[in-house]
């Protein structure tokens, strides 16, 4: 089995900011209570008619030109979305198309918030069997339009966004590996988070518009109980697995839902808040999206340097959570 190295990151947001106090206009909320209850401040937002490609294959190139790897050399383009720009065909073909990438196996992967790390498990196993050279792995999503916008809590949570990696076989001791990655879903608690319209259940018409059944439903206090038990429990996981104490990781970066969620995870791990990357304050919570782009924020600002060890872990609808540990 080959080693798999992550050779360039890159992230694609858009470029309309959405100021906290834009939801004290439509909803009975303040500043004062998403700050405190959430650690939000502005999350980003897409234009009418932009869809998750128009994000994802931006954050793809940004990738790709990091890594010197160019869209025809791509063996494998996964998308970790649910919000695809079309029901069908996939994102992940909407990028392949974009980015002239003739050769790439295209397909997504629909694991809510963790579904960036569901795409790296799947890629990377592709590329460690010999299958394939040079994979993508893009999480992104565009909730904004899966919003009820006069749900108080939920309406100021999310954003939209777009993050990338171009994945290849380690080619030596100057590029890092991923270490490991786990995985995991119980669907028996869905009913805790998610969008009822617009699949096979109820599909679009009229009423489910009028009813309001095509936008997230959540639980938040019971959600947020899930993810902190399950975000310290897979992190942990990653940790045993590689014999790594935590006081080893260079960097921790996690699902971006709540602040107050990523402070007592740090806590039940041992790492200290300096070394946790938090962008929730600037982006909200972009679901499939936070993973890479805090990713591709901290290597490009230079927290993140090769040979550093990152973890990350998130946590979603499905239930749904999983973690990667890797040496940049
Ligand atoms: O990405 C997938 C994973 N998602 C998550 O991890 C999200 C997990 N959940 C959370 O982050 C938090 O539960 C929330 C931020 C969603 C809510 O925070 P909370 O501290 O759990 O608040 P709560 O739901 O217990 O609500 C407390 C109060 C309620 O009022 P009463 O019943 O005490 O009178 C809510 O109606 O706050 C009220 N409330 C709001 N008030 C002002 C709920 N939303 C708002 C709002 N503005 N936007």
């Amino acid at each position: 089995m080959s080693k798999v190295s992550i050779l360039g990151t890159g992230c694609h947001l858009p470029e309309r900011v959405i100021p906290n106090s834009y939801f004290e206009g439509i909803v009975d909320t303040s500043d004062e209570w998403i700050v405190s209850r959430s650690g939000i401040r502005e999350r980003r937002m897409v234009l009418p008619g932009q869809a998750m490609s128009d994000l994802a294959t931006p954050a793809a190139k940004k990738a790709l030109e990091m890594a010197g790897v160019a869209p025809g050399e791509l063996d494998l383009i996964v998308v970790g979305t649910s919000t695809a720009d079309m029901l069908s065909p996939s994102c992940a073909c909407m990028v392949q198309h974009q980015l002239g990438a003739k050769r790439a196996v295209a397909f997504d992967v629909n694991a809510a918030c963790p579904g960036f790390i569901y795409g790296m498990a799947v890629a990377m196993r592709f590329i460690a069997d010999g299958t394939y050279r040079r994979a993508l792995v893009v999480g992104g999503e565009i909730v904004s339009q899966r919003i009820d916008y006069s749900d108080r809590a939920t309406c100021v949570l999310f954003g939209d966004g777009a993050g990338a990696v171009v994945l290849g076989a380690q080619e030596g001791p100057a590029q890092g590996h991923i270490l490991s990655t786990h995985i995991h879903s119980d669907g028996d608690l869905w009913e805790l988070l998610y969008v009822p319209g617009g699949g096979s259940r109820i599909p679009p018409s009229h009423e489910m518009v009028d009813q309001r059944l095509g936008v997230v439903r959540m639980q938040g206090q019971e959600v947020f109980k899930h993810a902190v038990r399950a975000l310290g429990e897979v992190a942990e996981e990653a940790l045993a697995a590689n014999g790594i104490s935590s006081g080893q990781v260079d960097l921790f970066i996690p699902h971006q839902a709540n602040l107050r969620i990523m402070e007592a995870v740090a806590k039940r791990l041992g790492i200290p808040l300096e070394k946790v990357v938090v962008t929730v304050h600037k982006y909200g919570n972009t679901s499939a999206a936070t993973i890479p782009t805090a990713l591709d924020e901290a290597v490009r600002d230079g927290r993140v340097k090769r040979g550093d060890l990152v973890l990350v872990a998130s946590f979603g609808a499905g239930f749904t959570w999983g973690s990667a540990l890797f040496r940049f």
